[in-house]
């Protein structure tokens, strides 16, 4: 079985990180969600991918300089016709939709750009008070992040890196570091860094597969699961 995660929710059909896009993605029968957490300025777990307010609401400046009841009163539809209103969600509300649904968390902390101190033990300790810990896979594009996750938790913990990120030898660093999956972008998914990832018996998961030939040559380089904006369609072909 491949997992098929919904990339920041169903994302094509909803506005990206609400609980709009993670109801459609229970819907479509997605194997798990993904989505980006970071802190407010009162150290509350926020659901959002960028560090900055712009792109995805109708607030400025940086996400860090907010109390949880400022971004509480935000627009997150991105301008997205018929979700006006639909705000951000903090990581209860959305581990509180996925508890019941069976379906599987990835929670990537966004903690490479700003530092967020202590968010390893925040996500863990909501993750616990949901009761998810069964079904949650961690993930972060910091190596420092990585490790203390490692250091703190038994959950599984992806190392994530970018397309053009100079990584020499992908998964023995995320080894290194105690990780137990990796996290590649898709055009370095190749059989190849899938094989040598497997071999050390990490998981291997490629992001960010939409067009079916693109899910079919993950599928072919042997990913354990990708992620997709569209999970009711970027379906596997053969
Ligand atoms: O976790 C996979 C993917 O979400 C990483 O990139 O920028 O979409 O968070 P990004
Ligand atoms: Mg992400």
């Amino acid at each position: 079985m491949i997992e098929v995660w919904a990339h920041r929710g169903d994302s094509v059909h909803a506005p990206e990180n609400t609980l709009k896009a993670f109801g459609k993605a229970v819907q479509a029968g997605a194997y798990g969600v993904e989505f980006d957490v970071q802190l407010s300025s009162d150290a509350q777990p926020v659901v959002i991918h960028d560090e900055t307010l712009e792109r995805t609401t109708n607030g400025t400046g940086r996400v860090v300089d907010h109390t949880w009841a400022q971004l509480a009163q935000l627009d997150a539809s991105a301008g997205r016709p018929g979700f006006a209103g639909e705000p951000i969600p903090r990581l209860a509300e959305v581990l509180a939709l996925l508890a019941p649904s069976g379906l599987w968390a990835n929670i990537e902390l966004k903690n490479s750009v700003v530092a967020y101190p202590g968010l390893e033990e925040i996500v863990l300790a909501a993750v616990q008070e949901a009761g998810m810990a069964d079904r949650v896979v961690l993930s972060s594009f910091s190596q420092a992040s990585v490790a203390r996750l490692a250091d703190l938790t038994d959950l599984e913990v992806g190392l994530l890196f970018e397309p053009n990120e100079l990584i020499f030898r992908p998964w023995r660093r995320a080894v290194a570091l105690g990780a137990t999956a990796l996290h590649p972008p898709r055009l370095r998914s190749s059989a190849a860094l899938v094989r040598a990832a497997r071999d050390q018996g990490l998981k291997v998961r490629a992001w960010v597969a939409n067009r079916p030939a693109e899910v079919n040559r993950l599928v072919e380089a042997g990913v354990d699961g990708y992620f997709t904006d569209s999970p009711s369609t970027a379906v596997i072909l053969s």
